[in-house]
């Protein structure tokens, strides 16, 4: 057994009294096994710390001996308030508490104050007694586990391991949901922000583009990746200057010149998305059409691929559809008009009587089957 290798860690005014040959606890065993070593525990960011709350010396002794052997780094603490203290002055991984620690306080109370850190800590109880109101008293604390001992050190130690690696997919899950928001929501509205005549636009193609997709029997993966082009198709905007974007009446040749680069500016700009090559070519193809006299390569028929064909033709169906600062929202029976007069000459011919046919029978109803499943 491994004694602890310095008391600086040991936040506890009776630190002197500890035993210099100290054992542990006999309800655990004195050599966990490599298997739980350090190299397993090894973080990125350094080894776990781990705050140790017990008023048994002994048994805080034992505990820590198989925290440490397993790599952790342990600071322990033998009452409430110097827990208290230290978790409000340093951060740790774990929170790993007896549930009592004295004649008055409980381990519970830590976890108040554990769910208060940014991030907030995860705590473990300990308990030799578990009771019904223990575990309602858990439950409102919001520990993470309860442990009951007597426990062994493989136990203890892979709970410590699960809490911890639970903890760290939460942050990671809510990080990632933030970047999911930012995509989502922040890049179109900086689309918008560029050209303001298009408010709402790229999140409501994204959503015909997959209804579409969904009605046309697109599988899932390609149905992500036409989400994607559809929520950045327009990102090429960005490139283009604020004069020729916002020009009130006409435009020159020269200026839809300048405009008709946005596709392959966006494919430009999606070039990191190096793994998904096919959302950047619906967004370079997103003004082509079926009749090879769309841009920027003039491409014909099914040249663009199916989800690129519903793509071009979800933007227009948004164009026409809403009240732009040019013109009024188009009624539904002139969309279809347009989309019957168009088969086969802007739009896949197929794709646009199917469309028309649907917008027919049930109105604008038939863009809106799941608004709520984007990303
Ligand atoms: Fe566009």
């Amino acid at each position: 057994m491994r004694l602890p290798e310095a008391t600086s860690s040991f936040r506890d005014d009776t630190a002197s009294s500890l035993p210099t040959n100290g054992q542990p606890h006999s309800s655990w065993p004195a050599n966990p096994r490599r298997a739980h070593g350090k190299a397993q525990l090894e973080h990125h960011h350094g080894p776990h710390r781990i705050l140790l709350v017990d008023d048994e010396l002994d048994v805080l002794q034992g505990l820590r001996a198989i925290l440490e052997e397993a790599g952790y780094v342990v600071t322990c603490t033998t009452n409430l308030r110097l827990a208290t203290v230290t978790l409000e002055h340093e951060s740790f991984h774990l929170v790993l508490t007896d549930l009592y620690l004295g004649d008055t306080d409980l381990g519970y109370q830590i976890a108040d104050v554990a769910r208060k850190q940014k991030p907030s800590t995860p705590v473990i109880v300990l308990t030799g007694r578990p009771t019904f109101d223990g575990a309602q008293e858990a439950l409102r604390s919001k520990v993470a586990d309860i442990v009951v001992k007597p426990v062994d050190a493989q136990t203890l130690l892979a709970t410590c391991r699960r809490v911890i690696l639970e903890t760290e997919l939460t942050r990671r899950n809510q990080e990632l949901e933030t970047a999911n928001r930012v995509l989502s929501s922040v890049l179109p509205r900086t689309i918008e922000m560029k050209d303001p005549t298009t408010s709402g636009h790229a999140e409501r193609v994204v959503g015909y583009t997959d209804t579409l997709a969904m009605r046309c029997g697109v599988g899932p993966a390609d149905r992500a990746n036409l989400r994607l082009a559809a929520l950045l198709h327009d990102i090429g905007k960005i490139g283009i200057p604020d004069h020729i974007l916002t020009k009130p009446g006409p435009l020159t040749d020269d200026e839809m010149e300048v405009v008709r680069r946005h596709p392959a500016m966006g494919y430009e700009v999606l070039g990191q998305l190096d793994d998904h090559d096919d959302v950047r070519t619906w967004v370079y193809q997103h003004h082509e059409r079926w009749d090879g006299k769309g841009y920027p390569q003039g491409l014909q028929g099914e040249d663009v691929a199916l989800p690129g064909r519903i793509l071009v033709l979800a933007e227009v169906y948004d164009a026409l559809a809403e009240e732009r600062s040019y013109k009024p929202a188009w009624p539904i029976a002139k969309i279809v008009a347009l989309f019957r007069d168009q088969a086969g000459r802007h739009f896949d011919p197929d794709l646009a009587k199917m469309v028309a046919d649907g917008l027919e029978r049930t109105g604008s109803r038939y863009f809106s089957a799941n608004p709520g499943m984007l990303f």
